[in-house]
């Protein structure tokens, strides 16, 4: 069934008003018509649909009752159809006006309902990195010596043969050069050379001693390098901490005093030190230091019963080398070696974090596995 034409696109004529109270009928089915298409706007879609139905330039309601009714109507009913359309006018943009505020408020309400911050809801964990066993073990080191007075300073990792070697009193063709086989840069031709990764930390005695006059007591934390392979004990890159105290009258007394508070500060009170003759060129004389076994107390006996796994039964676990610096080290310096004397210490700090913490491969060292990182937060 066609569905009929509204009465606004009708005229007059054609719904045959003739009469005031025709027309007043007629606007009042229009405003409830208006009224009852108003309260079924809930959003904005349906809100800008109710305006261009009733308010459109064109095809809107009002400009067809416009079109419709009043342009063409007597002049008698003019009067009553212009008062009528004025009042319905003025109800419709109230009305729509009203509907507009009241959709927006409701969705700023919807969104901050959306947008609230719960301050009760528990944060986003965000996992806080911790440093690497090696660099604790460094700045544990760092604290107790600067705690008496030395100071921490660094040194290039790329040096000369004269720095790793010959100004240490290791002439070329001396067999210890055969136990720090490094690596050697390949230079562009042309280039002074060579340069070699350094293989201890004792080239920074060199440039310290060159920068400074005594006394000196520094300490040098870092990397070097060395052709070793890869074990449960050997690294091609391990780090070290270089130790020299150099004044007019330090004695092997102040030596094995500095290592043994040291010794007692890093491994607890009732660890003692112990020292060995040794061999290096650039210490005379020159000793290998150990400390009494912290796994068995230095019994050499395992709690279990039997020798003890970590010192072989020894009571004893070597730790470094060191010594008096050599006289002649001092001639390439050009320290009087008649007016200074002084010792050094060259630790390495991969095997003393193992020995320190139980550890039994280096190479977890360098694997980054967090689950070993994580148990030295
Ligand atoms: C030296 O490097 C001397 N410069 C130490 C020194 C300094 C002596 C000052 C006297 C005075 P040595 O080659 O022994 O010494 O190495 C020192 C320590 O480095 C060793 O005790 C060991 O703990 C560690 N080390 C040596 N080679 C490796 C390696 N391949 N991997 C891990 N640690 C190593």
């Amino acid at each position: 069934m066609p569905t009929p034409d509204p009465k606004h696109s009708q005229t007059f004529v054609a719904l045959g008003v003739t009469f005031a109270d025709q027309v007043h009928s007629l606007f009042a089915g229009l405003r409830t018509r208006f009224d009852s298409e108003a309260a079924a706007v809930t959003d904005e879609s349906s809100w800008k649909g109710l305006r261009d139905a009733w308010l459109g330039r064109k095809s809107g309601v009002l400009t067809l009752v416009t079109d419709n009714w009043l342009k063409p109507s007597s002049p008698e009913l003019k009067r009553v159809v212009g008062a009528s359309l004025n009042e319905l006018r003025a109800h419709v943009d109230a009305q729509i006006e009203a509907r507009r505020t009241s959709i927006e408020a409701g969705a700023e309400a919807s969104a901050r309902v959306k947008d609230r911050v719960d301050l009760s809801l528990p944060g986003v964990h965000r996992p806080i990195g911790s440093h690497h066993l090696i660099r604790q073990v460094f700045q544990d080191i760092e604290d107790i010596f600067s705690s008496i007075g030395f100071s921490v300073v660094e040194g290039p990792e790329i040096e000369t043969p004269y720095y790793n070697f010959e100004a240490l009193n290791i002439p070329e063709y001396h067999p210890v050069r055969d136990d720090m086989d490094t690596f050697y840069l390949d230079l562009p031709n042309g280039a002074p050379g060579p340069l070699l990764l350094r293989t201890h930390t004792s080239p920074v005695q060199i440039h310290t001693m060159e920068k400074c006059q005594p006394p000196v007591r520094v300490i040098v934390p870092g990397k070097v390098y060395r052709r070793d392979n890869p074990d449960a004990t050997h690294s091609f890159m391990f780090h070290q901490i270089e130790g020299l105290a150099v004044d007019s009258d330090i004695t092997f007394c102040d030596f094995t005093g500095t290592i043994d508070y040291f010794v007692r500060q890093f491994f607890g009170e009732g660890v003692k030190a112990r020292f060995r003759p040794s061999y290096f060129p650039f210490t005379e004389p020159s000793v290998e230091f150990d400390a009494s076994c912290i796994f068995c107390g230095g019994t050499g006996t395992a709690k279990a019963g039997g020798a003890c796994g970590k010192c072989k039964g020894a009571g004893w676990i070597e730790l470094f080398g060191a010594g008096m610096v050599d006289p002649a080290v001092y001639g390439f310096v050009n320290y009087d070696p008649k007016k200074v004397s002084g010792f050094a210490f060259g630790i390495g700090i991969d095997r003393l974090a193992m020995l320190k913490y139980g550890i039994d491969d280096i190479q977890v060292f360098f694997q980054n596995d967090v689950r070993f990182l994580r148990q030295f937060p």
